[in-house]
């Protein structure tokens, strides 16, 4: 046992953080060694996590717990030739995100490297992996070889976390959320940021929504949060962006893991929904610009407009999911100009429509409670490791600020049990938000961006390199 982790009392760092004080490297260093060693008890991981929520951490502390998260397990290690070239994004979850799908290889089509490590939707929000799971052989299981081997050949991957990279986090994740420890700064900062770090990314940008539909609801939080990680990342030796991007509507026209594949395949095709353009043009642009691959925010922003009209993303989207598992021709045909998705990826037994009950403009569609029917119908979990079903979703025929008729369709729900609920019905109605249209503005989705603090706290340890 080197010196570091001998005799550690973990009393004693309870209680120096419960009374407010400020933990130092070592006392950082012997927690998460106790976590990943299971040396600690799990009461006494649950104390500290509990501390921790309640007194907060400075930025130091921050930093020294990410940097020992991201340690308990292996970093991933690129060739030197592609420095420079290792590019992420982390979202911290909407209703229709499927940024992600178009995102990455419009990212491999301007030249970057994207090891993609994606979650799986709970409760209301879905994840990127069950999106891409409805695509009949999609794989999102692939070892640190076949990883590198997809980077080497397509330039990106979606998968799901390996067993070696941040052991801390499991632990960690599992006791917040039975601890009620969950929404705290620098715990969330530590488990985004830990991740990240391992995949040996060169820059990375987080999308922090915020907004009804988001987990946070205000501005001014989701803004702390932004910070630190910009902070977090950076010191870590991360060239760390964010974005705060509003989330009250769904994103795009799709909520739904299949829905959302075909609308991702939309707009790798140039066309489909503004507002996923937006996000996927500026995420991108944003990201070329934190590596350096393009001089100027809107000149990365351009670069990814143009893959994505000139089908080179289409292409790379196409070699990832044959890289993946997707049959040759399965693949081809998805990313055919005009083709027919549901003949390729199943589609719900039953589709019912809503009509709107008033004339008026569309001032707003709450997000969130579209996706708790959707998820009630079956699309997502309520508890790890649910099996769900894919073709379960909500298609909008309308979008905000768009003059509706009363008796005019606004919704279609895909679904496989015969009937929706009088309940669900009356949900997504009262979701549709009509109006005058005098005072209605258009929003961007993108609202803020947060760029690298150039007077970023020293990272502690001198001897800590990525
Ligand atoms: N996503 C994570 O990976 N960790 C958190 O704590 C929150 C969101």
């Amino acid at each position: 046992m080197s010196q570091a982790h001998r005799a550690v009392n973990f009393q004693e760092l309870i209680r120096k953080k419960r009374d407010g004080g400020e933990l130092d490297t070592h006392d950082i260093r012997a927690f998460i060694h106790g976590v990943t060693t299971a040396t600690i008890q799990e009461s006494q991981t649950g104390a500290m996590l509990m501390a921790i929520w309640q007194k907060g951490m400075v930025a130091k502390e921050t930093i020294a717990l990410t940097r020992e998260m991201m340690m308990s397990g292996k970093v991933f290690r690129w060739p030197e030739e592609w420095a420079g070239l290792v590019v992420d994004k982390h979202s911290t979850g909407g209703v229709g995100d499927k940024v992600s799908l178009p995102l990455a290889p419009a990212l491999a089509a301007c030249g970057c490297k994207v090891p993609m490590i994606s979650g799986r939707g709970l409760a209301h929000t879905g994840g990127t992996l069950d999106k891409l799971e409805s695509v009949p052989g999609f794989s999102v299981h692939q070892s640190v070889d076949q990883i590198r081997q997809i980077l080497q050949d397509v330039g990106c991957c979606i998968v799901g976390q390996t067993e070696t990279l941040v052991p801390a986090d499991r632990v960690l994740y599992a006791l917040r959320d039975a601890t009620a420890t969950v929404d705290s700064v620098p715990l969330i900062t530590g488990s985004i940021i830990s991740k990240k770090g391992a995949e040996g990314l060169c820059a990375l940008l987080l999308d922090v929504k915020y907004g009804s539909a988001a987990l946070y609801k205000d501005l001014d939080s989701a803004r702390i949060l932004a910070q630190s990680l910009v902070t977090t990342g950076n010191a870590l030796g991360i060239k760390t962006g964010a974005v705060l991007s509003r989330m009250y509507t769904p994103i795009g026209r799709c909520v739904g893991n299949t829905l959302e594949v075909f609308e991702a395949l939309e707009c790798l095709k140039g066309r489909g929904s503004d507002d996923l353009k937006e996000l996927v043009t500026s995420l991108g642009g944003y990201l070329l610009w934190l590596s350096g691959r393009s001089s100027t925010l809107q000149c990365g922003q351009e670069e990814i407009s143009r893959v994505l009209t000139n089908g080179e993303a289409l292409q790379k989207f196409r070699a990832m999911l044959e890289a993946q598992g997707v049959s040759k021709d399965h693949a081809q045909t998805l990313c055919l100009e005009n083709t027919d998705y549901s003949k390729l990826i199943r589609r719900s037994e039953y589709q019912t429509e809503l009509q709107s009950l008033n004339d008026g403009t569309v001032l707003d569609i709450d997000g969130l409670a579209i996706s708790i029917v959707v998820h009630q119908l079956g699309a997502g979990r309520t508890k790890v490791g649910e099996t769900i079903n894919h073709s379960v979703g909500a298609e909008l025929l309308v979008d905000p600020g768009q003059h509706i008729n009363k008796g005019q369709s606004w919704i279609r729900i895909h679904h496989d049990c015969p009937e929706l609920s009088p309940q669900h019905c009356s949900k997504l109605q009262e979701s549709l938000v009509i109006g005058s249209g005098d005072n209605f503005e258009a929003n961007t989705r993108v609202t803020e961006f947060i760029t690298p603090d150039r007077h970023l706290p020293q990272c502690i340890d001198s001897d800590f390199r990525l």
